[in-house]
């Protein structure tokens, strides 16, 4: 596995320096801590098509990057499954991720697990040894990372293996993945007392919880999220869209990490950093796998004036 390319291309607006804008309210639905999205009279608002006005809002606080990463295993011609000890329904449910499982955990073999929706959503191992490079940094130590959606483990097994990192809250609302996490997590060889595992609705817990960075990869609503030409935040993330994701997020760390598909619009991201107070600053980085765009991570950090 080979990291070989971090080109960073950033966007200067050159227009004057706006005033910044007060954060939206909007309704807030006090059992889950979850905002509502916007209701419209023909039903959920669509993002305008090419706005771009939060970015250019943002100017100088407003990055977007692209990283090119590498993990060639050897493929099946055609898209071929072969060798799948899974039942013929499963493995046509999730052919494709089988064929790219040590694009997933480069352990596979050594007995790694996952339900379906983990086989769907599980970061793949490269970029997620990215972020955690990321979200640890290299001096000093990031201390303590919160994972609010923890799933399988793909990103708390690499977050727990940086050294710069000293400990690691990983959040999961379903018991079944936690399991997956921890049992994938030792195949690793993970220091079980570096991550600190919780039974729990990342929404409600969360703004309990202190930490240096939040890490958020929240479902994406299963594949069917590439057949939409823009991924909308506010309305096709779960648990909540992205504007309760973020304000929860904020009351547990000054820098917060979203992992989000390659479809999603960067103006929406715009939007969430213009709606602290003052606002934060925004890269969108582009994930790249083998030549092909995977994701799009989101880093947001909170800016001292
Ligand atoms: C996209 S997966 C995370 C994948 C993970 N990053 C990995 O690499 O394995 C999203 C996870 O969020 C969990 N989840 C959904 N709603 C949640 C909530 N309210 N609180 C905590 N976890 C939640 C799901 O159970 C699922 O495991």
């Amino acid at each position: 596995m080979a990291v070989v390319d971090s080109g960073r291309h950033p966007i200067r607006p050159t227009r004057p320096l706006p005033v910044w804008p007060k954060p939206e309210r909007r309704n807030s639905n006090s059992s889950s801590g979850c905002l509502k999205p916007i209701k419209t009279a023909e039903g959920f608002q669509k993002p305008p098509k090419n706005n771009t006005v939060a970015i250019e809002t943002l100017r100088d606080l407003f990055t977007q990057t692209e990283v090119h990463l590498w993990d060639d295993h050897p493929k099946q011609p055609n898209g071929l499954v072969v060798d799948c000890p899974l039942n013929t329904k499963l493995s046509n449910i999730i052919g494709r991720y089988w064929n790219q499982r040590y694009n997933l955990f480069s352990k596979f073999d050594q007995g790694i697990k996952m339900d379906v929706e983990g086989w769907f959503s599980v970061t793949p191992e490269a970029i997620a040894k990215h972020q955690a490079r990321r979200c640890c940094g290299t001096k000093g130590g990031s201390g303590t990372i919160v994972d609010c959606f923890t799933g399988v483990g793909g990103n708390v097994i690499q977050f727990a293996q940086q050294t710069n990192c000293q400990r690691v809250i990983a959040i999961d609302i379903d018991s079944r993945k936690l399991q997956f996490a921890i049992h994938n997590a030792k195949i690793y060889g993970i220091d079980r007392s570096k991550v600190m595992f919780m039974l729990d609705d990342a929404m409600v817990v969360g703004p309990k919880l202190r930490g240096d960075v939040v890490f958020l990869s929240p479902p994406w609503g299963g594949p069917d999220y590439l057949k939409h030409k823009t991924f909308d935040i506010n309305t096709m993330l779960k648990p909540c869209g992205g504007q309760a994701l973020f304000d929860m997020a904020k009351k547990i760390a000054p820098k917060i990490v979203m992992f989000l598909p390659k479809n999603v619009d960067p103006n929406q991201l715009a939007e969430l950093a213009l709606s602290a107070s003052p606002p934060w600053s925004l890269e969108v980085e582009k994930n790249y796998l083998n030549g092909r765009l995977k994701a799009v991570t989101a880093y947001f950090t909170k800016i001292r004036w």
